[in-house]
């Protein structure tokens, strides 16, 4: 059972500059509501019970945003009004399912997720990188389908244009099915001479509890970095089970200043 969620949320948020220069990237409005709850809905919805968020001191206005009971309190006292009462609501509900761990240097992904160790208590769980929003179709409810099935690990993907492969983590496949593949091998942000397909990573992991100890052993990669990628590389290559959920819904970059003016278009005309 998929129970957990961890956020990476510690990124400086460079490409949003210079929105992100007072407010973090993952508070930002898409069409009147902040990136992250997209993200949290998106996981109530597919049964997660429990949420890591790995923040900064940076960052701790993605703390104020969930825990500021006073602030609450004070205002519901003074106006009574039902709009606001519902939101407090919801928040309380957030307030008793998330937990918080602090990455304050930006040292990449995998990094970050090792922090959040201790707080794991399964043999999987899942990852969302909030930067890469997925809507129409729970992507989430997906892949922990995939997973009942396969009983491996799973990483969310779609085609990407080959001259953007720079850009993200590609895999390489075998056993292709219809909304599924094997994969067997990754590499993080291939030129496009050295990519073995264009079937990037999007930002939604189901992985075992396994990945800590191959992070631990790895030397900073790409952009100097401790990366994902590179420990789910070792797991591969030591015959753990790692699958590629084509993803049915719809794909929208929010980490750079222009995935994000796109992306509030974007959920706007899926409502119509
Ligand atoms: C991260 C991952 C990359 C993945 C991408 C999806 O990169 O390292 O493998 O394809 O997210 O958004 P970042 O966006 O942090 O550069």
């Amino acid at each position: 059972m998929i129970k957990q969620a961890i956020i990476p949320l510690a990124g400086l948020g460079t490409r949003m500059l210079p929105l992100t220069s007072v407010l973090p990237k993952e508070l930002l409005p898409i069409n009147g509501k902040p990136n992250l709850e997209y993200i949290l809905e998106e996981c109530l919805n597919a049964g997660i019970k429990e949420f890591i968020f790995i923040i900064s001191k940076n960052k701790y206005s993605i703390k104020k945003y969930f825990f500021n009971d006073s602030f609450y309190k004070k205002i519901i006292k003074k106006k009574k009004d039902k709009r606001i009462i519902q939101e407090y609501k919801k928040i309380k509900k957030y307030q008793k399912m998330i937990k918080f761990v602090y990455q304050n240097s930006p040292k990449g992904t995998g990094d970050a997720v090792l922090k959040c160790q201790k707080f794991i208590k399964s043999n999987f769980f899942l990852i969302l990188l909030p930067d890469d929003l997925i809507i129409n179709q729970n992507c989430s409810k997906e892949m922990i389908k995939l997973h009942k099935i396969t009983k491996g690990s799973i990483i969310a993907t779609k085609r990407v244009k080959r001259k953007t492969v720079s850009r993200w983590g590609i895999l390489s496949l075998k056993n292709k099915k219809k909304n599924y593949f094997e994969i067997k091998d990754v590499v993080e942000k291939p030129n496009i001479k050295k990519a073995p397909s264009n079937f990037a990573i999007i930002g939604r992991y189901i992985l075992t509890s396994k990945i800590f100890g191959e992070i631990k052993k790895l030397k900073p990669g790409q952009g100097k970095e401790i990366h994902i990628t590179d420990a789910i590389k070792s797991l591969i290559q030591k015959n753990n089970k790692f699958y590629g959920n084509i993803f049915k819904g719809k794909y929208l970059d929010c980490g750079t200043l222009k995935g994000y003016i796109d992306s509030g278009a974007k959920i706007n005309k899926g409502k119509k």
